[in-house]
């Protein structure tokens, strides 16, 4: 499912009160989101990540549709000791469409 961006930008409303995407996107409570397709985890010079994040960067994880899919399903189950502290998103199409959004501020 590739998503809709128009409705993933809806869905980023759970999000926006700590990431940030866009021209004047900064880091906040979580590491802005721009150009996250492809980038290693924990990949942002300047965010202080959890130990978590960072090792599981180091041992190859990158964002991509299905990694960040399974990330924001369920972010302690997928990387247990993350400091994202959200309970996830539980609908399929929701994470289609807000992965889909994300997209948008990416290169790759
Ligand atoms: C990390 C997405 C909601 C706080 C991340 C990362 C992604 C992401 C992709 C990894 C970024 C990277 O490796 O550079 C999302 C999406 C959300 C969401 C799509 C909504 C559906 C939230 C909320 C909070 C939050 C609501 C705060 C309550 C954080 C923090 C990190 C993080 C603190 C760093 C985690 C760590 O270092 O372990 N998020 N997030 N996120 N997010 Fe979220």
């Amino acid at each position: 499912d590739l998503g809709d961006a128009d409705v993933g930008k809806v869905v980023f409303a759970k999000c926006i009160g700590c990431h940030q995407v866009g021209k004047r996107a900064e880091n906040t409570i979580g590491p802005h989101l721009n150009g996250v397709f492809g980038r290693k985890a924990a990949g942002l010079d300047g965010f202080n990540y959890s130990k978590s994040l960072v090792r599981a960067g180091n041992s190859g994880l990158e964002w991509h549709a299905d990694t960040l899919s399974a990330y924001i399903e369920n972010p302690r189950a997928f990387a247990s000791g993350t400091r994202m502290s959200f309970r996830g998103l539980k609908d399929s199409e929701d994470r289609a469409n807000v992965i889909a959004y994300l997209r948008a501020f990416s290169d790759n």
